[in-house]
């Protein structure tokens, strides 16, 4: 009989999350985040009150309709159709209300693409750094997950090592732009030369590689460039959105799988997807969600305000000695961490009351990650706090180590 209590393939998935758990349990943060006066700068959590058109719609549809309300709800036509609207303007494709899986955000958006797709023994690659869970969710999906790290003089992908990674196991390669922890938003180049591999690949071995292409943060833009969904350039391709970034309300389980109609054989995935999702634990999203999805389509957190938040601490971090680039999108800034051990040096921040992610949590050593979701008043509270950390930590900074390299 086995001691073992819980199951094997659990205990692998933990460990792939391990950085975060150890994180999350072990970390200065875990310890000082409700602190008052703590400046957190840790995860893209609020630090505001909620949108009031959010809490608006949710009290409106929370009020039944009629005797179904409540009852057992799959992708709701109201909300599909919403989302085809927004696809179609956005992105200019004829998206179809059928190919759109209305799911409890882009965690499972992604476990279940992952169901539909791979098989045992199949290999997803996923890029380097990584959002925390790509990897758990890979290896929960049965399959092995397969690194690829991205070119860190530029942040873009790094096309040869992809290329060099495909093997006749590869099913699928999870990109995320814009990205997080970099801010980059991979450019149309770097696109189509993905899609020419992915195509030659899928030729070579005769099946199609899948392009998971989580596009979280992609309302989530700066300086009013354009956003190129790598979609847009590969016809095998699930679009993965969640609403969690936009509305600042990552609580409220809300987001969606697309299928662009530029996709071959998306009837076979559809009930493929369909299946994944009802064995993912019935990954659809509360009913009073999806009612109120057309309303919430149309909100949106203040951009503008998030970018000079942006601007802000880039320009008053740069002052102080650090090196910082300047992120395309998403809710981070990733300056390098004066000291290699980045853990200690968010440790001597915290002795300033300011809280960050050191980069080792997201496989970047050396750099630690910044959110800007953080508010106004811990901000101003901060800056003077990162600048007395810099100053005890100059003494150890190799002498070129002001000059900003990645602007
Ligand atoms: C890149 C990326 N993908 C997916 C997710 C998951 O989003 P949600 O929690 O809204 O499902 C996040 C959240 O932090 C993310 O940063």
């Amino acid at each position: 009989m086995s001691t073992q209590p819980t199951s094997r393939r659990i205990q692998t998935v933990a460990e792939r999350m391990s950085p975060f758990t150890r994180y999350l349990t072990e970390s200065t943060w875990a310890e000082r985040q409700h602190e008052p006066g703590i400046c957190d700068f840790v995860f893209g959590n609020p630090h505001e009150m909620p949108l009031p058109g959010l809490v608006d719609a949710l009290q409106r549809w929370s009020i039944p309709q009629n005797e179904l309300w409540y009852a057992y709800k799959e992708s709701e036509p109201s909300a599909r159709a919403a989302v085809v609207v927004s696809l179609r303007e956005r992105r200019g494709l004829p998206f179809e209300p059928d190919d759109i899986f209305l799911t409890n955000g882009a965690f499972a958006a992604l476990s279940v693409a992952l169901g539909a797709v791979v098989d045992p023994g199949d290999e997803v690659i996923f890029i380097s750094p990584p959002w925390f869970f790509y990897e758990a969710l890979i290896a929960a999906a049965g399959a092995s997950p397969v690194r690829v790290k991205i070119d860190l003089e530029t942040f873009d992908l790094d096309l040869g090592a992809i290329a060099a990674a495909i093997t006749a196991k590869t099913r699928a390669i999870i990109v995320n732009s814009p990205n997080n922890p970099t801010g980059k938003i991979y450019p149309p180049r770097t696109l189509e030369g993905l899609a020419r591999l992915l195509t030659e690949a899928s030729q070579h071995y005769d099946r199609p590689v899948y392009l998971l292409s989580d596009e979280s943060y992609s309302r989530i833009i700066f300086d009013d460039r354009d956003y190129p969904s790598p979609t847009a350039y590969y016809p095998n391709s699930l679009l993965i959105y969640t609403y969690g970034k936009t509305l600042l309300a990552p609580g409220q389980r809300l987001g969606y799988i697309a299928l662009p109609p530029t996709m071959p054989d998306r009837e076979l995935l559809r009930a493929a997807i369909f299946a994944s999702q009802v064995m993912t634990g019935y990954a659809f999203p509360n009913a009073l969600l999806q009612y109120a999805l057309p309303d919430l389509e149309r909100l949106s957190i203040d951009i503008a305000h998030l970018q000079h938040k942006r601007d802000r601490l880039v320009a008053a971090l740069r002052d102080t000695g650090y090196q910082v680039h300047v992120p395309e999108g998403t809710f981070y800034l990733l300056p390098r961490s004066p000291w290699a051990d980045d853990w200690a040096f968010t440790d001597l921040l915290a002795e300033y009351d300011i809280l960050c992610l050191p980069g080792a949590v997201v496989e970047l050593p050396g750099y630690f990650r910044i959110s800007l979701t953080a508010n106004d008043a811990m901000i101003d509270r901060a800056l003077p706090g990162f600048a007395a950390a810099m100053q005890r930590a100059m003494p150890t900074l190799p002498a070129d180590s002001s000059s900003d390299t990645l602007s």
